[in-house]
């Protein structure tokens, strides 16, 4: 594990995240325990239009920022004074809603004089499983996948990563969130799509596996969603009843049998038996079925973070905060938010 340079020193994070539409604030401690891990949720209020409204979501932010960083301190016991470290995502993510946590982070930084450490968003989900996975350890794959995220990294130790395979077109969770809308369920879609399910049959409709050619570890989601959509307008014009729960299985089983495949793949090529998975998609039940069992076949010893810590939340980021605070990596009050952001870029 990376040495903590600071003889027994406790070391705290007070992090920040609003990259989309969370505002949460949390306090973590050494890393890897998590003190308070504050969130409030605008997903009701997006629920209205269907998907996340940029400008409603930095409204709100701007809202509730203060509040949840009191909250946080308070859960946690501790006071401003008593952190060493202000972490904030910067990228990538809606880059009003960035702002939002950016400069609430600079502008504690300033008056307190503690330091800045930007973290990114994705580096966030991956840490995220180090919470509560104490004995685990780079090097291993993860696979994020979220809303706005389909990434196969190779986690190669604290803070550095390789990304092996991305989707080229909609992420997991936005296949999911578009499959569900059309089938009537609303927004978000994944949760809804994964209980669905259970009602379902997986092997009812065959919808295609994509592969992409010139990478094996990429993804494609969009012919999935066109398959699903061609379905259920090719039941309409022939007047036949839709068996909602039915597509739902199928279309998350395609889903899923990509990932896996992908996946595991990679754990094998790359030499590794540590495999994790990480950001909202990870919350699915199936999903994570799929993967236990195939991980337990193959030997290779399988993580994933609760919901709570799938689901886009600041604790992941005081976790990964931590570990660049470790490294030295230090921010000047000139850090903007940065909405296309790759990963491990500074
Ligand atoms: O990580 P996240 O909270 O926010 C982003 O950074 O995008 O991920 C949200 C995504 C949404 O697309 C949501 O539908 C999906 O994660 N999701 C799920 C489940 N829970 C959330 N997808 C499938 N099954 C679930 N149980
Ligand atoms: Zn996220």
């Amino acid at each position: 594990m990376l040495n903590r340079n600071m003889g027994e020193k406790e070391i705290q994070i007070l992090a920040i995240e609003s990259s989309c539409d969370e505002t949460a604030a949390a306090v973590v401690k050494n890393g890897r325990e998590v003190l308070s891990n504050v969130i409030s949720s605008q997903i009701a209020l997006h629920t209205l239009y269907g998907g996340v409204v940029p400008e409603i979501a930095s409204r709100k932010h701007i809202e509730k920022i203060n509040q949840v960083i009191e909250e946080a301190l308070e859960e946690a016991g501790t006071t401003l004074q008593q952190i060493d470290a202000i972490a904030v995502t910067y990228g990538p993510g809606l880059v009003g809603a960035l702002l939002v946590g950016v400069s609430a982070a600079k502008a504690l930084s300033f008056a307190t004089g503690k330091p800045l450490v930007g973290v990114h968003h994705i580096e966030g989900h991956i840490s995220a499983n180090f919470i509560e996975n104490k004995e685990l350890e780079p090097p291993f794959v993860c696979l994020v996948v979220s809303g706005g995220h389909s990434h196969l990294v190779v986690v190669k130790d604290y803070g550095e990563y390789e990304i092996i395979g991305r989707t080229r077109d909609d992420a997991a969770g936005e296949a999911f969130d578009k499959v569900a809308r059309a089938i009537g369920l609303g927004y978000p879609g994944g949760p809804k799509i994964d209980k669905l399910s259970k009602e379902g049959n997986p092997e009812a409709i065959h919808f295609p596996r994509a592969k992409v050619e010139e990478n094996m570890y990429d993804f494609s989601f969009s012919g999935l969603k066109s398959a699903v959509l061609n379905y259920l307008n090719s039941c309409e014009m022939k007047g036949e009843t839709v068996n909602t729960a039915d597509v739902a299985a199928s279309f998350q089983k395609a889903v899923i049998d990509v990932l896996v495949e992908h996946s595991l793949h990679a754990v094998k090529e790359y030499g590794l038996d540590k495999f994790a998975i990480a950001g909202g998609v990870a919350s699915n039940s199936s999903l994570r079925e799929a993967f236990e069992k195939e991980c337990q076949s193959k030997g290779i010893k399988f993580y994933y973070p609760s919901p709570i810590l799938c689901t886009d939340n600041a604790a992941m980021i005081g976790t990964a905060g931590y570990y660049e605070y470790l490294k030295g990596t230090r921010h000047g009050f000139d850090l903007n938010a940065v909405p296309n952001l790759k990963l491990g870029e500074r």
